[in-house]
């Protein structure tokens, strides 16, 4: 579609975060490092999950894939918003507005169901152990992944079909650091009501009630594990204490920008940078740090890789 027929703008000014030059800078240095923390440590992970044979379980994959989705989704704004510190005028291309706007939410969206299968996996291993092996079955998880990628896909699609045909003809300035959903919606010249319903529906209601319903069941999960206390529980309590820390962390935070999207937009700001770099640079921190056996393999790896080096 060309943007020109319906808009009189053809790029949005992102004011950023500061208008201060010393304390962009400094958010650069900040910025800069947590990408390349997010990169390093999302990258170790996949790659420790898939050449390591100990860490073939559905867990790994999971959290491989999680780790995956992290990295899209911190390289959709992350790379551009770190560059815009350096600029003083931070500008985006009504497509690069939209095409942020869309994997934003794909990858968003697909994590979402991703973290929604990760919680199905435990509650199948903790709950019905006896029969875990053949729940989770290779195709199963396959499924799962296809499926996190579809409603990843149709997430999105369904806002975004509606937002590139809105009609823009200034003012242009976006409040963020990024474009997001609701700061582009309310720059756009016609009535926009019912796309920020289904905003409201499609990215904050759908966030707050899976939120709502992984809690519980992770609560259901350490009630289990608390009755049946055995010698392997504590290890099961750490494993749920890492996704319920990583759940609230995602959806939080989430849930706020886009359940009560448009009314007040000064927090907003804050929070999409709690989901485009803290988030995925905590979870490999939280999922490697508390777990012996990632850290196991991740040595190993590196063993094996400096080892062979060497002796070449
Ligand atoms: C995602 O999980 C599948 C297991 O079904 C695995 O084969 C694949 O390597 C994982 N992808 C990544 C990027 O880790």
């Amino acid at each position: 579609m060309d943007p020109g027929s319906l808009s009189t703008i053809s790029e949005f000014i992102l004011l950023g975060l500061s208008s201060s030059r010393e304390i962009q800078i400094f958010f650069f240095v900040i910025f800069f490092l947590v990408y390349v923390a997010i990169v390093v440590g999302n990258f170790l992970i996949v790659i420790s999950v898939i050449f390591d044979n100990r860490l073939h379980s559905p867990m790994y994959f999971f959290l491989a894939n999680l780790s995956f989705f992290d990295l899209c989704l911190s390289s959709v704004a992350t790379p551009k918003v770190i560059a815009d510190f350096l600029r003083k005028h931070k500008t985006i291309s009504w497509w690069g507005c939209m095409a942020q706007m869309f994997f934003m939410h794909f990858f968003g969206g697909a994590e979402m169901s991703l973290l929604i299968a990760m919680a199905v996996d435990r509650y199948f291993a903790i709950c019905r152990p006896l029969h875990y092996k053949t729940i989770m079955s290779r195709r199963v998880l396959i499924v799962f992944l296809l499926l996190a990628w579809t409603i990843g896909l149709l997430h999105t699609t369904s806002q975004m079909i509606f937002t590139v045909g809105l009609p823009f003809c200034g003012p242009n300035v976006v409040d963020s650091i990024f474009c997001d959903l609701p700061l582009v919606i309310k720059l756009a010249c016609t009535e926009t009501y019912s796309l920020e319903l289904l905003v409201i529906a499609n990215s904050g209601l759908l966030s707050l009630i899976c939120f709502l319903l992984l809690l519980m069941s992770y609560v259901v999960m350490l009630v289990t594990i608390w009755k049946h206390s055995s010698s392997a529980s504590s290890k099961a309590v750490s494993t749920l204490s890492a996704h319920i820390t990583v759940v609230t962390l995602f959806f939080g935070p989430a849930t706020f920008i886009y359940a009560f999207p448009f009314s007040s937009y000064s927090v907003d700001k804050f929070l999409s940078v709690f989901y485009s770099v803290i988030t995925p640079l905590l979870n490999p921190i939280i999922y490697t740090l508390r777990n012996q056996e990632m850290k196991s393999a991740i040595k190993r790896l590196f063993n094996q890789r400096i080892g062979s080096w060497m002796s070449t």
